[in-house]
């Protein structure tokens, strides 16, 4: 899953909680809550889930950082410099919190969780400490502050799927949202610090999945997406190895989560993020092609194309397997377009095995992708064993070279798209001119047309008359 920047504070969208915990109904306790997510799609949602939490206790979210009583930010680890960022943001709430003794300044996600006590004891820029999976004790964290102590709770857990919370929307948008559908990762690839922050996997119930669907289809939204570190390895009710759990209860593998979903409306599209090249199998392919409901696009992480940095990174594929999953995805579903990440100068990566991650891009022609270059984790597997050794002038020289080869296969997408007619989901006014709105195709790239009388939250046909790298730009044909 791509590193998505959610920096700016999300609040509720009151107009959107009819789904979520009615927050009518719950006395206000006068306190105010301000949210601050980074890192991935994941966080993003665990979010919606805090603020779920959390206003069932009364406390109320807020846009505005000066109103708040409580302010937590939920943060990522993944590279250093996502560390970076938030501890600069925790200096400026510790000057604040100065000026507003009783503010209460707390941090959540996958830094809480892999820095735990040393936040608060050693670096003393918070006052609370709550990991991925402490969620629900939140309040029980907060009444602890108020009451004057240090509160911290990290323990990960092997089955909270928070599947029972019905998230508060943060994001105004009323179209498009995030439905998790797994917790954590098993997967030790060697440079990540997820598994470590998020802990073990585990699956969601597939009715509450497929309830939340449903009742996001009932308050408007027309797009979903199905959040998970590797949604092919989803199983309700099984072990890893497939055998069944409890055998009073049935099994639902990724396909066939993903084909209840789609049915659950045909106006409902279905996006899914992120695949894992090993896991993901042609019967994923075949229902995507089968429902017209569910985006042709697969986000499909390579990181290298190259077997031998591939087998170090511990991603349990080589370059012939994953051009293969490629192979596949064109002969049962051409349509389809697929993205990418890319990690640049790995331990030990040679000018050769760059070489062979661009030519790679030459062979898939992804029309999108994440590209970093390499940020060695503490405790990872590769921090343990391989030597960070690539220096950082030639990581960035690399990684300009990925992403100039990603722009030019970007563009080449969109140029093949040019005099197609597309199905767009409306999602609103284009940031860039108040006379045109902006929505997606079912490849996920964004189309500009100019306004007319559409609404956010329609269907409309668009024929794609020009395009930049990252922009299609058409007319509503009625
Ligand atoms: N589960 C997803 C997968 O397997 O592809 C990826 C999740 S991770 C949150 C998102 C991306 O961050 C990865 O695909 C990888 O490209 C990048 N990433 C993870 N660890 C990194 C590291 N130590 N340095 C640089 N990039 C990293
Ligand atoms: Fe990290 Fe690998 Fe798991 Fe993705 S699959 S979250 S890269 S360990
Ligand atoms: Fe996501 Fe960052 Fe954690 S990418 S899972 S928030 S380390």
């Amino acid at each position: 899953m791509g590193d998505i920047d959610f920096g700016h504070n999300k609040t509720i969208d009151e107009s959107r909680q009819g789904e979520a915990i009615t927050v009518e109904t719950i006395t206000p306790n006068g306190k105010k809550l301000y949210l601050e997510s980074y890192g991935c799609a994941m966080n993003f949602s665990d979010s919606e889930v805090v603020a779920s939490i959390l206003a069932n206790q009364g406390y109320e979210t807020t846009r505005n950082v000066d109103e708040a009583d409580v302010v937590l930010l939920n943060t990522c680890s993944i590279r250093e410099n996502a560390e970076t960022r938030v501890r600069t943001r925790l200096h400026d709430f510790k000057k604040r919190k100065k000026a507003q003794p009783g503010l209460v300044v707390g941090i959540l996600g996958c830094m809480a969780e892999r820095l735990k006590q040393s936040l608060l004891d050693e670096e003393k820029l918070v006052d609370l400490v709550a990991g991925p999976d402490s969620y629900r004790d939140l309040p029980n964290l907060i009444m602890d502050v108020n009451g004057g102590q240090k509160a911290v709770n990290v323990l990960l857990s092997r089955e909270e799927t928070y599947g029972d919370i019905s998230p508060v929307r943060l994001d105004n948008s009323g179209i498009s949202a995030f439905v998790s559908i797994t917790r954590g990762c098993d997967n030790m690839c060697s440079f990540c610090v997820v598994p470590f922050t998020r802990g073990r996997e585990r699956s969601r119930d597939p009715q509450t999945i497929l309830q939340e669907c449903q009742t996001l289809f009932e308050a408007g939204y027309r797009e979903v997406t199905l959040l998970g570190q590797n949604v092919d390895s989803y199983r309700w009710n099984m072990t890893s190895k497939g055998e069944v759990k409890d055998a009073q209860l049935g099994t639902v593998n990724f396909p066939q989560l993903l084909e209840m979903s789609a049915q659950v409306n045909p106006d409902l599209r279905i996006r899914f993020s992120t695949s894992h090249p090993k896991d993901m199998t042609d019967e994923v392919i075949h229902i995507m092609k089968k429902y017209d409901n569910i985006c042709a696009h697969i986000h499909l992480p390579v990181q290298s194309g190259n077997t031998e940095i591939l087998t170090k990174m511990n991603r349990g594929y080589t370059r012939e397997w994953y051009m293969e999953r490629i192979d596949s995805i064109r002969k049962i579903y051409p349509e389809c377009v697929i993205s990418s990440d890319f990690i640049t100068g790995f331990c030990g990566e040679t000018e050769e095995q760059h070489q062979d991650s661009l030519s790679l891009m030459d062979y898939c022609e992804f029309s999108f992708s994440y590209m970093y270059t390499y940020s060695e984790r503490p405790k990872t597997l590769a921090e343990r064993k391989y030597e960070d050794d690539v220096p950082e002038e030639v990581k960035n020289r690399r990684l300009t070279e990925i992403i100039a080869k990603q722009r030019h296969y970007a563009m080449v997408t969109n140029q093949r798209h040019l005099g197609q007619i597309q199905k767009v989901l409306v999602e609103g006014v284009s940031k860039k001119s108040q006379e045109e709105l902006v929505g997606r195709n079912t490849y996920n790239t964004k189309v500009v047309f100019p306004k007319g009388d559409y609404e956010k939250g329609t269907y409309v046909n668009v024929k794609i008359t020009d395009c930049t790298s990252a922009t299609l730009i058409g007319v509503v044909i009625e």
